[in-house]
C-alpha cells in the first residue's frame, strides 16, 4: 500500500517535509490555462466536514511544466500530476506534454464539484488521454453518480489503469443569522470525516466492478479509515483533508498500521458480502 496525499491538499513546494514522508505526491489539478479559482470565501468550516470551492486555481500547463515540475522533481519522491480541463482535448494536450522520466502516473480529475461539468464523458476523455501517452492513467470519479459501477467499467474499458476514489460532493453552509451562504460561490466540495462511508462505498463498489487498482481517499484520519478502505479494495490510500489540521498525519498513520498485514486484509469485505449473498 502507497500512501499518497489527496490532489489539492498539500503544496509540496511549500511543506517538501510532508511531501517526503509521502509514497508519491498528487499535484493540484492542472489545466491547460491559468486560473485564478473562486471569489473568496471558498473555504467553510461545518459541523459535518469541510466545503471547498476553490475553483481549480492553479498556475497554467506550461508554468507548472516550466517552473513547477522541475522543482517538485528534486524532492525524490514520484510525481503524480492531476490533469483538467473542459474538454476531453484539453486533458489529452497536457497528457501528451507530460514527460514520462519527471512523472510517474497522470490522475484524471473527471470530478471537479467547483467548476462546470466537462462536456465529454469520463469514457471519452480517458480514451483520447490513453491516445496521447503512455504514463499510467488513473481516472479520478465522483461517488455522485448514479451508477458509479458502470462508470468504471466505461474508463476502464477506454484504457484507464486505476481509479482514484473519492472527490468532494457537492455541499452548502449557510449564516446561521442571515441564512445567506458562507462560500461566495453557494455551494462547495464537502470534504474530510463524513465522507469515508461513501467512499468505502465506491470503493467497494469499483473493485467489485473492474478489479482495477484503486487509490481509496475520503475523510481517512487514521490507521483504522487506511485498513477499511484497503478490505474494500483500495490498493493505495491518500491523506486529504486531515493534512490541513495534521502535517504529521502520514508517519501517524504509517506507525498505526504498522502491525497490520494489509496483504491479509486487502479485498476481506468482499468475501463477507459474497457470504451474506
Ligand atoms: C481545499 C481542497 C482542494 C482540492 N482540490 C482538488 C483538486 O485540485 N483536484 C482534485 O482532484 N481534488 C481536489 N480536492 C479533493 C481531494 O483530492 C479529495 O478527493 C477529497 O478532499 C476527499 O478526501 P478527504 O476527505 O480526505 O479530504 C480538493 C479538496 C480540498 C479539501
Amino acid at each position: 500500500m502507497r500512501l499518497l496525499n489527496a490532489s489539492g491538499c498539500l503544496d509540496a513546494l511549500i511543506a517538501p517535509e510532508v511531501a517526503m514522508q509521502l509514497d508519491g505526491f498528487v499535484t493540484k489539478t492542472i489545466t491547460p490555462l491559468p486560473r485564478e479559482g473562486n471569489a473568496p470565501p471558498r473555504i467553510a468550516e461545518t459541523a459535518y466536514g469541510m466545503l471547498n470551492a476553490i475553483g481549480l486555481a492553479n498556475p497554467g500547463r506550461e508554468r507548472f511544466l516550466s517552473d513547477a515540475l522541475p522543482r517538485l522533481a528534486l524532492l525524490g519522491v514520484p510525481i503524480w500530476v492531476s490533469v483538467g480541463g473542459f474538454c476531453a482535448a484539453d486533458y489529452a494536450e497536457t497528457c501528451a506534454a507530460l514527460d514520462r522520466d519527471a512523472v510517474a502516473v497522470v490522475e484524471l480529475n473527471l470530478s471537479c464539484p467547483n467548476v462546470d461539468e466537462a462536456a465529454d464523458s469520463a469514457a471519452e476523455i480517458v480514451a483520447a488521454c490513453r491516445r496521447s501517452t503512455s504514463l499510467p492513467l488513473y481516472a479520478k470519479l465522483s461517488a455522485a453518480h448514479p451508477d458509479l459501477g458502470e462508470v468504471a467499467r466505461a474508463v476502464a474499458a477506454a484504457g484507464a489503469d486505476g481509479l482514484s476514489l473519492v472527490n468532494t460532493l457537492r455541499g452548502m453552509a449557510l449564516h446561521p443569522r442571515t441564512l445567506e451562504p458562507v462560500l461566495a460561490r453557494g455551494q462547495g466540495g464537502l470534504s474530510g470525516p463524513s465522507l469515508k462511508p461513501v467512499a468505502l462505498a465506491a470503493v467497494h463498489t469499483c473493485y467489485a466492478a473492474t478489479k482495477l487498482p484503486i487509490v481509496g481517499m475520503g475523510g481517512v484520519v487514521t490507521g483504522q479509515d487506511v485498513v477499511e478502505l484497503v478490505a474494500c479494495g483500495a490498493r493505495d490510500v491518500a491523506l486529504g483533508t486531515v493534512l490541513f489540521s495534521d502535517p504529521n498525519a502520514p508517519s501517524r498513520v504509517r506507525a498505526e498500521i504498522a502491525s497490520v498485514d494489509l496483504d491479509e486484509v486487502f479485498g476481506t469485505s468482499h468475501k463477507a458480502s459474497e457470504v451474506l449473498a
